[in-house]
This record gives C-alpha cells, structure tokens and sequence, in this order.
C-alpha cells in the first residue's frame, strides 16, 4: 500500500476472482461460465456494433431496457443495466447501505458481499447455515437490517421456494432486499413477479452465466421504480456509460435469441443431474444444486488435493481454502463431453489414491 491510500481502505480485503489461466488450455469448471458460445445474432450484433465504437454508448440503455421489460412482464422504469451484476450489487449496497442500515447476508454465500459492504464502510453482519448448508429462512425475518441473498444461493446451489423469499421480503418492509438471481434460470424461482408488489425488494440479474456473455459484462436489477431511481442516482454519479455499445447489442440479441439460451440452460441441468449422479456413485456427498455447479466432498480425499491433481491434468475446479468449506471444491457443469472427462479423470485419482 503507498503512503497515499485513503486510511479508509487501509484494512480493506479485496475480492479474489476465481483463476483465469492464460497459458495452458484447461478444461475450465472453474468460474460458472456456459460452455456454449453466444447465438450468431449477438455475435453479428456486435461486429456491428463495433464500427461506431467512437461514439457514446446510450446512457439509459434503451433498447435493452425495452427488450428485457417485454421478456421479464415489467416496465422499462423497472429496470436498471450495469456492467456486470457485481455493479448493481455495488449500486445497492452504495444507495442503501450505511451505519444506520446495516447489511446481514449468509456466512457462506458469494463472497464479494463483505467486500462491497467493507468498500462502502457499511456494518455488516453474517447469519450462520444450517448443518447441511441450507438457508433458514426465518433467520431473515424482522432482522431490522438490508439483506441480500443469492437464490441459488452461492457455492453450495440451494435454493430457498418463492413463497420463502416472500416471507424475508414482507418481515423486513422498511429495508431494501435483494434477491441475487445470477443461477436462477438453472432452477430456481424467480422473484420478478413480486417486484409489483413490495417496493422494498430489488432482484438481480446476470448474462454471465445461462446467457454465455461473462466476457461481455452484463447485469440488471428489477425493483419498484423508486429503488430503480435511487441506484440510478448513483450510476449517473459514477459512471454513466457503464454497459458499452457492444456489450448493449449483444445483450438485445441474445434476449431476441432466448430459446438457444433456454434450451442451453435445459442442457446443463440434465448434465449437472448425470455429473451428480456419476460423482455420488464414487462416495462424494454432492449438494441439490439448481445452478449451474455442483458443490462436492469426498471422505476420503482432501478437497485441495483433488483439485491440485485435477489442475495437474487439465481440469480446473475452484477450491476455498476457507475451514468449514476446504473438503469442498465447485464444479461448473460445463459440456456432456468435459463432464465425462471430469469424472473420468476423478474417478481415476480415487483409484490411484486408493492403490488400486
Ligand atoms: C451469486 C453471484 N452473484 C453475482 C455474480 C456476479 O456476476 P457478474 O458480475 O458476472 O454478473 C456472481 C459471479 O460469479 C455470483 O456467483
């Protein structure tokens, strides 16, 4: 740190993304990425795109606005694009969050949540799992604080039901929830639907991981327009021209384009059933995942090892060194053909271990 840092991020701990390896081809079940490239209309959308890269792109996103009001059943003035759904988790915490309104978020969930509250010198507090890693719901009732939850929640994939959600969202009326959607077209229940109906529930949203776009940076956020506006206030005080020419086109075709996304979506579930599967077969204790990863243990073999030799044959899992997760390693489901090799090679290693 240089003598100039602000003393306010003097203990900040910055977000560690998963490895993006930029030498060797691995087989990358590593960050949640789709295994399927983007529909030919994106990718002409944005060849096209880029030849007007000189100018601006258009501040209010317009046209993906109106694309993603008529596919989500809302309004244009529902809506809010940003770069990435990591920028309305910032817009959020930033607009709602500070001393008097605190955040509260599960202990194990996706782990840039402390960091934003950290950035934002927003108190933070973490409400503990249930043993089999579940969600309780009514430990989120009347907590008197803003809350966020990822549904599936992060890493573990489980989800919590509609009408939970609703019972969170109506306890706490005088703070803002947010509902993290970034896996739920892999199974989940949305809580778009309830938008209407509380104006203290903000959902969000992401083309990182059904819609094959990580690279592009896209996210969204649908709440009341009141919410909307507070966090627009935000983007306009920050940066206006947060989703670019490119990335605009690219998520208007790829809403135009759906069913290939959906059909997409349908594909890796039955992968991520017969990965399940073939994974609880060889003794690992798997969880009911609805996104697209599993969550993975094995008595008998160490969580970082597995995915050190995993590493050491082209394969990359993502392994938390944290204590209560370390036997575990997240696995995005990728393709029917990298899945057979995970397992193949998997399957191996146990062989090996066992002397076999
Ligand atoms: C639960 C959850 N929310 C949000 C994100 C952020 O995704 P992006 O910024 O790519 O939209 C991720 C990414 O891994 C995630 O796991």
């Amino acid at each position: 740190m240089s003598r100039f840092m602000s003393k306010r991020f003097a203990t900040l701990e910055s977000y560690v993304p998963g490895e993006q390896p930029k030498t060797m081809q691995y087989i990358k079940l590593n960050t949640n990425e789709s295994p399927f490239p983007p529909s030919d209309k994106v990718l002409d959308a944005v060849a096209e795109q880029s030849k007007v890269l000189q100018l601006y792109s258009d501040p209010d996103a317009t046209a993906l606005v109106n694309q993603a009001a008529e596919v989500y059943g809302v309004k244009p003035s529902q809506l809010l694009m940003t770069n990435g759904s990591d920028e309305i988790l910032n817009f959020a915490f930033m607009a709602f969050g500070d001393q008097e309104h605190p955040f509260v978020f599960p202990a194990l969930t996706y782990g840039f949540y402390p960091v934003f509250a950290q950035v934002n010198g927003i108190p933070y507090r973490e409400i503990p799992l249930q043993d089999d890693f579940s969600i309780n719901p009514t430990d989120y009732h009347n907590v008197n604080a803003n809350i966020v939850i990822a549904n599936p929640n992060a890493p573990t994939g489980l989800t919590l039901s509609l009408e939970e959600i609703e019972g969170i969202v109506k306890s706490n009326p005088d703070h803002v929830v947010i509902i993290d959607e970034a896996y739920v077209d892999f199974g989940g229940e949305s809580a778009i639907t309830l938008v209407d109906k509380y104006d203290n529930l903000l959902v969000t949203r992401t083309f990182s991981k059904s819609y094959s776009m990580a690279g592009a940076r896209l996210g969204f956020g649908v709440a009341n327009e009141a919410l909307i506006q507070d966090m627009n206030t935000i983007k306009f005080s920050t940066n206006p021209y947060n989703v670019n020419r490119m990335t605009m086109a690219a998520g208007v075709a790829a809403l135009e384009t759906n069913d290939y996304y959906m059909e997409n979506c349908r594909t890796i579930v039955e992968v991520r059933g017969w990965t399940k599967e073939k994974l609880e077969s060889l003794g690992f204790t798997v969880t009911d995942s609805k996104a697209n990863f599993l969550f993975a243990a094995h008595p008998n073999y160490s969580g970082e090892k597995l995915y050190l030799k995993l590493k050491e044959r082209g394969i990359l899992v993502r392994h938390f060194s944290r204590e209560d997760i370390k036997e575990y390693n997240r696995i995005t489901i990728g393709t029917k053909e990298q899945m057979e090799a995970f397992v193949r090679e998997t399957t191996d290693l146990l062989q090996e271990e066992n002397g076999l």
